[in-house]
Order: structure tokens, then sequence, then C-alpha cells
């Protein structure tokens, strides 16, 4: 690989309109800030960007859902999320945001300058527009039926249940989200990169030139540059973005996907005075973290226009995630399925590490992956606390037991001795390249190898044993194993900031020199360390159960408010309705149908006379508790038999979503026979 300069780290802007999940961490976050601070450690020159994306429909939909500006939405989430990537550690340099000036300055220049050198094509055609409400319906703003699967719920930009991205114009049935009315086609122009132009650069660039991106990004990439790449509209008859900077595009703003990532350059340059060695400077190597969802956009649109404009710099890789679901169900903010920073943190306080270690041992790397409180529970007490935390603290409590606290000599050493000291730079090294090649889960499991083989270590020496006998020798063993934990605190630093932090304290030890792991001297003999306290602590099934039920009660409220209402029937005149006899009664007698699960047969005093109905409640209601109770039947309704009894009429219930019937019963008592109408 070439040597750089510096590096350039952007983490995808997240959606300011909803707060951060446990998928944004794994999938995006968490890795960028291993890799982040990994680089720091080597001393490079880096900067890790990020902020919040401010823009889009879906932000403007909640505003209207919600009564509120779209301002208002984002600058909520902005804070909350701002708060909650810094509660984890994530240790961005700049965590801005798309509404702010220098962000429209530089969106506005940028698309200024590829307009003026023509670089866009400009085209007018036809799009829905909602005429009750008087604009367009750009993305989310149309809904109607997938061409692809059939979902009846696509959206305008995309199709949820089968993922297919789609245009407006594919829709069937198509109707407005804001006024629920069937658009008409209008005409409207728009500016449109022409990718297509690009195809070519594209193929050379990314498919010969970056065959060593990760296999799910380069075979997106291929996919789209085999199926043909076209134009693609960078404009949006919208009031909520940056304004489309040239005249007689009143009330057009960019397409949020132009302006977005456009953002990291706006939050450079916020960040440093120096924003241009980063963006200009082919000595810069310049990394995006993503979701799998937003391959396209900075594989293929984005790269474009960088190169349509020209001064600027290439993404040199896109190291992106596929996504993880949680207890076997895809995450969703809509159905509340997820687990939000914010509220881990009320119940787990102190505990990012654990999530940190959690998410990073079981990212989707290379395929969808589950998270399960169940795995967190054991990752949490079998990994930190049963071999990190335990390693640990056994030498450090007996560090402190048998010399004070201070690094004991280390004398002569056996192979065994050596061995182990060779491997913690072996294992540092393996670290290394994985991390160097994007495999954060490989590179936390070869850290943990360093654990475990303190663990054996120690294990295999018994130190508590062979200090009644040979003392000299125990100096010997704890020094090794010291000379293991201080490199556990460098190496796990980029993994487990705030306790490798703890640790450091504890052992005195300020370097976080990447390039000092491995050294099997980093304590001196005689160098004081202090009293620990645990590390880690075991987290027990109580704590586990409460979440699994919180998920639980969650699946139930969507389930039940998934359930269809139905919808409306179609009109009946007055006289239809009034010629339905529809009265009070009460129920005289009840019994259950033999050989029936469903049926009752009710003897009803009607008001005009005594009658049998036999009814389909007997799931619902027990027959003895219903005796005396007032309801509403169809008098008039054909006598009917069923099961060999004739049912001379019809109560009236209520089907709830879940099935459940419920009796209509006049809210005081009336007299029997009384008209309902
Ligand atoms: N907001 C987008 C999402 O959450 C990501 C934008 S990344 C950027 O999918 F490049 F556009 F900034
Ligand atoms: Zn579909």
């Amino acid at each position: 690989m070439k040597n750089y300069k510096r590096y350039l780290i952007t983490s995808a802007l997240p959606y300011a309109n909803g707060p951060i999940h446990i998928g944004h961490l794994a999938g995006v976050y968490v890795p960028s800030d291993i890799y982040t601070r990994y680089l720091r450690m080597k001393g490079v020159d880096v900067i890790s960007i990020c902020g919040s994306d401010e823009h889009g429909v879906p932000i403007t939909l909640k505003a209207r859902k919600e009564g509120v500006t779209p301002q208002a939405i984002v600058d909520r989430y902005h804070e909350l999320n701002k708060k909650a990537f810094k509660d984890f550690g994530i240790a961005f340099d700049i965590y801005s945001r798309t509404s702010n000036k220098v962000h429209y300055d530089t969106a506005s220049e940028f698309f200024k300058t590829l307009y003026d050198k023509g670089e866009f094509i400009e085209k007018s055609s036809e799009q829905y527009y909602d005429e009750e409400a008087g604009c367009f319906l750009a993305d989310r703003y149309i809904m109607g039926t997938c061409p692809h699967c059939g979902n009846e719920n696509a959206y305008g930009d995309q199709c949820e249940k089968c993922g297919t991205s789609l245009s407006p114009n594919d829709l069937i049935n198509p109707h407005s989200t804001v006024s629920g009315s069937k658009p008409v086609l209008k005409e409207t122009l728009h500016w449109y990169l022409p990718l297509d132009k690009y195809e070519p650069w594209l193929k050379k660039w990314i498919l010969e030139e970056h065959t060593e991106w990760k296999t799910n990004v380069y075979g997106q990439c291929k996919s789209w540059i085999d199926q043909g790449l076209q134009p693609r509209a960078v404009s949006r008859d919208l009031d909520w973005g940056v304004p489309v900077p040239v005249d007689g595009a009143k009330g057009k703003v960019l397409y949020v996907w132009f302006d977005a990532p456009i953002g990291y350059i706006s939050a450079t340059k916020e960040l440093t005075p120096e924003w241009e060695k980063y963006w200009k400077d082919k000595e810069t190597r310049m990394i995006h973290f993503i979701g799998k969802d937003n391959i396209v956009f900075h594989c293929i649109i984005f790269p474009a226009m960088l190169k349509a404009e020209g001064s600027f710099i290439l993404p040199d890789n896109v190291p992106a995630n596929e996504f993880l679901n949680l207890e076997n169900d895809k995450i969703s903010t809509s159905r509340n399925w997820a687990v939000w920073l914010h509220e881990y943190l009320e119940d787990f306080p102190g505990k990012q590490d654990v999530l940190r270690y959690a998410l990073c041992a079981n990212a989707p790397e290379t395929k969808d992956n589950d998270f399960t409180w169940k795995d967190f529970q054991a990752r949490n007490n079998n990994e930190l606390v049963a071999i990190l935390g335990n390693f640990i603290n056994r030498t450090l409590v007996l560090t402190n037991n048998y010399y004070e606290g201070k690094v004991p000599p280390r004398g002569k050493t056996d192979q065994n001795d050596e061995d182990v000291l060779r491997e913690i730079g072996r294992l540092k090294n393996n670290v290394e390249s994985s991390l160097e090649n994007f495999r954060f889960r490989e590179a936390l499991k070869e850290a943990m190898n360093l654990a475990r083989l303190g663990n054996k270590y120690l294990a295999d020496a018994e130190p508590w044993k062979v200090v009644k006998t040979d003392p000299e020798r125990v100096k010997t063993i704890m020094n090794i194993s010291l000379q293991i934990t201080a490199n556990l605190t460098i190496i796990f630093e980029p993994f487990l900031p705030f306790s490798m932090e703890k640790l450091r304290g504890w052992i005195n030890l300020d370097s976080m020199r990447w390039d000092n792991a491995g050294n099997t001297d980093l304590l001196s003999s005689g160098h004081q360390i202090n009293k620990p306290d645990l590390l880690f602590d075991k987290i027990e099934d109580e704590a586990i159960t409460k979440q699994v039920e919180k998920l639980l009660s969650t699946k139930k409220a969507n389930e039940a408010a998934s359930a269809k209402t139905a919808p409306a029937k179609a009109p009946v005149t007055f006289d239809d309705f009034s010629r339905m006899d529809i009265r009070t009664a009460t129920i005289l007698e009840a019994e259950k149908v033999p050989k029936t699960t469903k049926l009752l047969k009710l003897k009803i005093d009607t008001g005009i006379d005594t009658r049998t109905i036999v009814s389909g409640i007997a799931e619902h209601y027990d027959p003895e508790k219903i005796i005396g109770k007032q309801i509403s039947i169809i008098a008039n309704l054909e006598p009917r038999k069923i099961k060999g009894i004739e049912s001379q009429g019809m109560i009236l219930m209520a089907e709830d979503k879940d099935g459940k019937l419920v009796m209509i019963s006049p809210s005081e008592k009336v007299s029997n026979g009384s008209t309902i109408k």
C-alpha cells in the first residue's frame, strides 16, 4: 500500500430524525472509532468527521406529523445523537450538522461549480403533483404498490419490503402521503448528474483499481455498474434543504443525497482552516465508514461528483458493513424494534465498553448478523469478566499482596516464559494487520487471545503455590504477567477505551503509543502500581430477562397495531339503514351448544318476544356470567338453522384487532326492545 501522509476518516452522517441504536453503532461508528483510535495511537495525522444529516423527506414528514418545524426536529435529534456518541466514546474530531451556514455555503458552491462547468443535464419532466396540497411529491411524499414485489406501501424512493430503489413514476396506484389524494402529472425542471458519462471511469477506478475493497462492497458496485448507470436528479421540489443556487430555481432544493456527503467537506472546513490539505492533497487517505444501504452513494455517486468537481481526492476505501438484526428481527425505528443508546445507558450505566465489545465481536462485517441479549450477557460474563478482567485482577492483586504494588524484577526465564514473551509481539502484529484490513472482529479476537495467554500462563505457573517454595521464581512470573497487562492496556485501547483508561490509572502507565505494544519491558522493576478495582462485573439473568421482556412487549404492541382496521364499506342509503330492526334485549339463559367450541345458545327477551339466538361467542364469554346482561341485536334478520337450532336474529359485537369479540351494550339500562338508531 502507498504510504500516506494523513488520514481523513468519515462516518455516515446519521439522519437527525431519530435516536441512534445498536445497529448504527455496530455497522458504522464502533468500527470507525476503533480504526481512528488505532491511527491516533500510531501517531498518524488523522481526523475523524461526522455530523447530522438534517435534510430529506423523512425529516419533513416527521415535522408535519408532530406539527413542528423541520428545524425543531433536527435540533432535538442533533443534540441527542451528539451526546450519545460522546457517551459511548465515539471520538469524532467534529460532530457537525448540515443545517448550518458553512454547509449551505459549501454545498451551494459545489453545485455552482458543477453547474458552471456544464456538468449537469437540465431537464423538464412530468412528475407527480398533489393538487390538494399544492406541492410536488418527491421521494417519501408518495406511496403506492411496488412493481417488483406487490407491496402496497412502497415509497417513491424505495420499497422497504424488497429493498428495491424506486422512482415515484414506478409506483402502481400512487397516492400522496400529504393529503391521501391521487396525484396528477405536472411539468417541472430539474438538474441531473449524468452518471452514464462516468461509467467507463468508474469501471476502471473501482472494478480494476480497487479489487481490494470488501467483497460485499465490490459486489454491489459491480452490479450497479453492470446494470448501466443512468443520469440522476440532484434537485427536488421541496421547501426544506439547500436552495438550488441558480436563477429561476425557486422552490427547488438540492437532493439530500447530493448535499449530505458534501457535509463531510463542510464539517472539515468547520474543524480546521487547513481543511484543504485533507481534501485536496493526494497524500491524504480518505476512508468512508458506512452501512450497506449507503454503498452506491459513497462508491458511485459521490465519487462521480468529486470527479466532476475536479479538485478533490477520492475515497481509497469504503469498508461498508452489512446490517445488524435484533433478536431475529430487522431493526426498525418506526416499529421501535431497537436498543437505543440512551436507553441502554439508563439500564446499564457505566457499561459502554461492554456494548462496544459485544457489537464488535458480533459485527455484521461480511453478512447480516443478529444481536441477542443472551449473547451480550455471554460476551460479558465469559469473556470480559472471566478472561480479561480475571487475568488483570489476579495480576494486580498478587502484585499488591506480594510486593506492595512494586513491579518485581524479572529473573531467570525458562523456555515457556520466553515463548509467552514472544507471543505478545506476535499477537500485537495480528491485531494490527486485522485492523489494517478492516477486520475488526478478528482484531478483537486476537486482542482477547493475549488475555487468554495471560490467564493460561498464570494458571500453569501457579504463583500462589510456588510462592511458598520458590519466591524468586514468583517475581519472574509476576513481572511477565505485568508486562502482559501493560500490553493489554495498549492493544485494547481502541476497543475498550473507558476500561483501558481506568487500567492505565491502576498501573500508572501513561503510554498509549501503539508501537509500544509488543515491548516486554513496559513496566520496569520497582515501578509502583495502585490498588485495582474490578474492571468488569457479571451481568445477572434478571437484567437480561428485563431486556427480553421489554422487546416482547414491543412485539405485542406492534402486532396489535398492525392488525388492520377494516376499510370503510360502500355507502348505504338511510332507507337501507332504517329497514334494519336493531334493538336492545336481555339475555335470560345461556348454554354451550354441545360438540362445538364457539357457539352459545341464548334465550333472550327482546321486549316483543322471547327468542333463541345462536352466537359464536363461546370462546369469549362464560355462559353463566352473561345471564342478565343487556345487549343489542338485529331482530329482523332472516332465521337461520345453526347446528340444528333455529337462530332468530343476531347479537351485535365489536371485533377487536386481535379477534376478541365484545358485546355492544347500552351505556345505561333501558327497557328491552328500545330501538337503536
Ligand atoms: N443519512 C444517511 C443515512 O443515514 C447517511 C448520509 S451519509 C452522507 O443513511 F454521506 F451522505 F453524509
Ligand atoms: Zn418491493
